[in-house]
C-alpha cells in the first residue's frame, strides 16, 4: 500500500514566523497614535521605530493617516531587507514612499525628529547598566518633537525570576518563549525562542536575546532623569480567567500577575 505523501513545507523562514508568533504591528501602531492623542490632543504624524527589524510597525503606521511619516532604524541589515522585500511590496506606492529605513544605532545623534519613538520587544533591555539606558533615553528626548512622546514596553512577575519554557501552538508550528537563565544578583537572564514545525525537529534558538530585566521604577526614574517632564504606565486588564484581555489603561497601580507586559510612555 503506498504511503500518504507529506506535504513538503515550505522553507523556514525565521522572520515569517516572528512576525506570526511575536508582533501584532497594526494594534501597536494603532495603540501610539491613541495614546498620543490621549495625551496631546491632536494626531501625531512622525513615527520612529527604534529597533525595527522588520520595521512591520512603519508599514501599519503610514497606512493610519495620508499624512503619517515613518522611520525603521536597525543596526542589521538582515531584518530590513527582508521587510523591503516581504512588507514594503504590499504597500500602495505612496505609502511606500512615506517610509525611510535607516541601518543606524539607536544611540546615533543624527537620528530624525518623531512624534513618536517606539521602542517595543523590550530590545532597549540589551542596555545593562543605567548610564547605557541613559545614554539611549536621553538620545530619545533630544531627538523628539516638542511635544514628542517615548513609548516602551516592560515585562515581568515573578514567573520570570526562574527558568522557564512556554510552548504556544499556531496552526502549523509551535512557538518557545524560553527562559534559560535568571541572576538574581545582576537581574541579567538570557531568552531564547524555539519553534517547531509540525512533521520537523524543533529548531533551537532561532533568536537569542541577552538581557537585562529592568523594573518599571527604574525605567521611569531614568526616563525622568534625562529630561520627560511626565511618565505614565499603560497596565493590561484582565479577563474573568485573569489572563490579560489586550486593553492597557493608564494607572499608577498594578494588578498581582505572574506575569505580565506593561507600556511605559514618557512625555518630553
Ligand atoms: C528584539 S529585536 C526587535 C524587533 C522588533 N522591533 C520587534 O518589536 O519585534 C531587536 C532588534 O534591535 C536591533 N538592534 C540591537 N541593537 C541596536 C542598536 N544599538 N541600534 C539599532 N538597532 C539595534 C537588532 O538588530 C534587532 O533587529
Amino acid at each position: 500500500m503506498a504511503k500518504k505523501k507529506q506535504k513538503k513545507l515550505p522553507p523556514f523562514d525565521k522572520y515569517h514566523y516572528y512576525l506570526d508568533s511575536v508582533q501584532a504591528p497594526d494594534i501597536d501602531a494603532d495603540f501610539f497614535r491613541e495614546t498620543y492623542k490621549e495625551l496631546k490632543k491632536k494626531n501625531p504624524k512622525i513615527l520612529r521605530e527604534d529597533f525595527c527589524g522588520t520595521f512591520a510597525v512603519c508599514c501599519e503606521w503610514v497606512k493610519l493617516n495620508k499624512s503619517f511619516v515613518a522611520y525603521g532604524v536597525d543596526l542589521d541589515t538582515e531584518p530590513t531587507t527582508w521587510g523591503k522585500k516581504n512588507l514594503l511590496p504590499k504597500l500602495t506606492k505612496d505609502q511606500q514612499s512615506r517610509i525611510t529605513v535607516l541601518n543606524k544605532n539607536v544611540l546615533d545623534k543624527s537620528l530624525p525628529p518623531a512624534d513618536v519613538i517606539a521602542a517595543q520587544n523590550f530590545s532597549f533591555f540589551l542596555f545593562k547598566t543605567r548610564d547605557a539606558l541613559k545614554n539611549y533615553f536621553k538620545n530619545c528626548c533630544e531627538t523628539l518633537n516638542s511635544n514628542g512622546i517615548l513609548i516602551t514596553d516592560c515585562f515581568g512577575g515573578s514567573g520570570c525570576y526562574e527558568p522557564n519554557e512556554e510552548q504556544t501552538k499556531f496552526k502549523n508550528y509551535s512557538y518557545i518563549w524560553d527562559q534559560d537563565t535568571f541572576n538574581p544578583i545582576t537581574h541579567e537572564a538570557m531568552f531564547y525562542i524555539h519553534y517547531e514545525r509540525k512533521g520537523e525537529k524543533r529548531r533551537e534558538k532561532v533568536f537569542a536575546y541577552d538581557w537585562r530585566l529592568w523594573t518599571i521604577r527604574e525605567i521611569r526614574e531614568v526616563m525622568e532623569e534625562v529630561g520627560f517632564k511626565k511618565t505614565h504606565v499603560y497596565w493590561e486588564g484582565s479577563t474573568k480567567k485573569g489572563e490579560g484581555n489586550g486593553e492597557f489603561v493608564m494607572t499608577e497601580t498594578g494588578d498581582y500577575a505572574q506575569s505580565w507586559i506593561a507600556y511605559i510612555v514618557g512625555e518630553k
